[in-house]
């Protein structure tokens, strides 16, 4: 036969428009598309599903070690599996950095890690230590590993960086060719309000929402969109809760500034409400920005469909709700202060994103594709081999049920957590069978892939995040 694969008769997104027809895959990769192709291997009946690329989740801290020991619950292999289950193909995690500590170090580990899972993966570096021996001899040795984007928080107590520090990441990623992504919220302004609630006894998890209200989010946005511009560096606003930290991208975008802005589900899914319930059970809805009210969720549409935000990743965090590297780590009584942030939401995704945007008439299915699949591998230079459908592109592709209804529960995200804050939300659409550079990886909700067949995504330069060669006043630094 000519092809191993054939996908024949469903609605396939294409890169040049959504299209009945037929997909030929061979040795991993798609090898046509055509009205009727050849004879081949094996024959997949796709009619009455649409055919969309793998999803392409660019932000998802698996098994990733914290600063106080913790590791996230989700291994490579139970993540591989959530992902597959929600007909996610690839994933971009976090190496991570500690103060006093180096890079390198980590990145060995790291990538042994990666690669006992089964999901195609690349890597964020996080600088949470800028010293000079990190940025000069470490930065360029991971970004010769392939290493193509610089991740920075601007809070959180162990990882913040100052604008000093922050403008030190900038320029070494201008250097070396890298992107920059930022989790963008004020770190003292956040303190001040932490304190303050806690010494008012508002302790409960819910205080976590007050104690980062939306414009400690959007000042951070204009901080680093400013510091980006001074210094001309391109950069990705990691998620964006909120239309006023969105209007700060809509501006720099109206510039010219390199400058994207990625949303996750639960900002057009969940509410400061959700954190308001009964006891520790708020911690399952504890994420950073915090989820906002649904208002908000209309305004974050708007914001996608102006383009203003062009991507939607999971920000996956293997936190359980029981267990002691979970969200009760320091106790079920632990003030929100003291209790982690992230939600795990890798197989959710694709499914929220359709159910909410495609289903309920907000986006188109191209909207979708380019949310999900194109635009983060455009974004994070995985793109043309991930993240669309076009002859040598590798064959990661997803057998969409666009009328399929599911009550989301726990048992079918696949993770290795004990719970799923979209537990009881109901969606139409969700994934038939999920192919991975041409393995049938998951079929009506089995995953079958092999532990270690996940390939590392080594990324070289990319013109996306070529500097533009403008800068304010005319200055560039050496
Ligand atoms: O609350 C969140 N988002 N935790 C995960 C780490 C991050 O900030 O992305
Ligand atoms: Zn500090
Ligand atoms: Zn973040
Ligand atoms: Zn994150």
């Amino acid at each position: 036969p000519e092809y191993d694969i054939a996908i024949r008769g469903g609605l396939v997104a294409t890169s040049f428009g959504a299209a009945r027809c037929d997909i030929g895959i061979k040795d991993g990769r798609i090898a046509a598309i055509a009205e009727r192709i050849g004879d081949a291997a094996q024959v997949i009946e796709a009619d009455g599903l649409f055919v969309l690329p793998g999803g392409v989740d660019t932000h998802c801290h698996i098994e990733q070690p914290e600063a106080n020991g913790t590791v996230h619950e989700d291994s490579f292999v139970t993540a591989s599996a959530s992902a597959f289950a929600g007909g996610t193909t690839s994933a971009v995690c976090f190496i991570p950095q500690f103060k006093g500590g180096g890079i390198l170090e980590r990145f060995a580990d790291y990538k042994a890690r990666g690669a006992k899972g089964m999901l195609d993966h690349a890597f964020h570096q996080i600088i949470a230590d800028p010293t000079d021996a990190v940025i000069n001899e470490e930065v360029p040795k991971v970004v010769a590993e392939g290493v193509r984007s610089l991740k920075v928080f601007l809070t959180y107590e162990p990882l913040h960086l100052n604008d000093a520090e922050f403008i030190k990441v900038l320029l070494a990623a201008r250097r070396h060719g890298c992107l920059v992504t930022v989790h963008c919220e004020n770190y003292d302004a956040i303190g001040w309000r932490t304190r303050a609630l806690l010494e008012a006894g508002m302790t409960a998890p819910k205080y976590h929402a007050w104690s980062r209200p939306r414009v400690v989010e959007r000042e951070a946005t204009h901080r680093a969109i400013a510091l980006a511009e001074l210094v001309d560096q391109p950069i990705q606003v990691f998620h964006v809760s909120c239309e006023e930290a969105a209007e700060e991208i809509a501006r720099a975008q109206a510039r010219g500034l390199k400058v994207w802005g990625e949303t996750c589900p639960q900002y057009v899914t969940l509410t400061a409400a959700h954190m308001d319930r009964p006891g520790f059970e708020g911690a399952k809805f504890m994420c950073s920005p915090a989820p906002r009210d649904t208002a908000e969720h209309a305004r974050i549409w708007e914001m996608i469909r102006r383009g203003t935000l062009d991507v939607v990743s999971s920000d996956h965090c293997g936190f359980s709700y029981e267990g002691t590297q979970g969200k009760a780590q320091n106790g079920r009584d632990a003030v929100f202060r003291d209790i982690p942030n992230g939600i795990p939401g890798l197989a959710a995704r694709l499914p929220i994103v359709f159910s909410e945007g495609v289903s309920k008439g907000r986006i188109g299915l191209e909207d979708f594709v380019k949310l999900t699949a194109t635009n983060p591998a455009r974004i994070m230079g995985l793109y043309p081999r991930k993240g669309v459908i076009q002859p040598g592109s590798d064959a990661d592709i997803v057998l969409w049920d666009a009328a399929k209804k599911v009550t989301i529960t726990n048992a079918l995200m696949q993770h290795a957590i004990d719970y799923t804050p979209y537990e009881g939300l109901e969606v139409t659409g969700w994934p038939a069978m999920t192919i991975r550079r041409g393995e049938v990886v998951m079929r009506d909700g089995k995953v079958q892939a092999e532990p270690g067949s996940g390939r590392y995504l080594p990324r070289g330069p990319y013109d996306l995040v070529k500097p533009r060669g403008i800068t304010p006043d005319g200055f560039v630094a050496p």
